[in-house]
């Protein structure tokens, strides 16, 4: 008997861009499973991921990020997957993504990012942790347009600005039923 390959849908974009609300609600519109890669490494090793990146460093996360993503990969169930936003941002990732299932960008504005983004959620953020908006903003602006490079390689690329997580989750099971 042939193996079915399990479908795949993994959700890229910028801090704060409603990756994981809107994954979390698309895979229960599908009923297929959710993993949130940062969630499932913080499992995985029982650190938060501010502490991995204080103890460990950032490069030790990123080859965490990918590990947890190709577990994905290999698993048989179909799976939304939330990733971190620099998951997809080095050479070949948006490929390798896109060979195993679909990708899509969640685009935001920079000032919808800063809105999004409350004290709490930026203190887990390493990258971002203690910046005010003006900070914020300027990070976004400077780092938005490098790792749109890679971002704007997906599949879909779908504006957030105009829909809220809820409507963009019926739009993306929309996509998703129609391919
Ligand atoms: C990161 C994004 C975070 C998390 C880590 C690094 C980044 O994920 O993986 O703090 O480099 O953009 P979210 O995009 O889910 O916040």
């Amino acid at each position: 008997m042939t193996k079915t390959m399990a479908r795949k849908v993994f959700l890229v974009g910028f801090m704060g861009c409603g990756k994981s609300s809107v994954g979390r609600r698309l895979a229960a519109t599908l009923k297929w499973d959710f993993v949130d890669t940062d969630k499932e490494i913080e499992r995985l090793t029982g650190k938060s991921v501010a502490e991995i990146f204080a103890t460990q460093g950032e490069e030790r996360f990123r080859e965490l990020e990918w590990q947890t993503v190709e577990a994905v990969i290999s698993s048989e169930r179909d799976t939304v997957v939330a990733l971190g936003g620099g998951t997809p941002c080095r050479d070949g990732a948006m490929e390798r993504l896109s060979e195993t299932g679909r990708t899509v960008y969640l685009k935001s504005s920079p000032a919808r990012l800063v809105a999004r983004m409350s004290e709490s959620g930026r203190a887990r953020r390493p990258k971002i942790a203690g910046m005010n908006d003006a900070q914020l903003a300027a990070y976004i602006e400077k780092t938005l347009p490098e790792r749109e490079k890679y971002y704007n390689k997906a599949n879909f690329v779908v504006d957030c600005d105009a829909l809220g997580d809820a409507g963009l989750a019926d739009r993306l099971a929309s996509i998703m039923r129609n391919i």
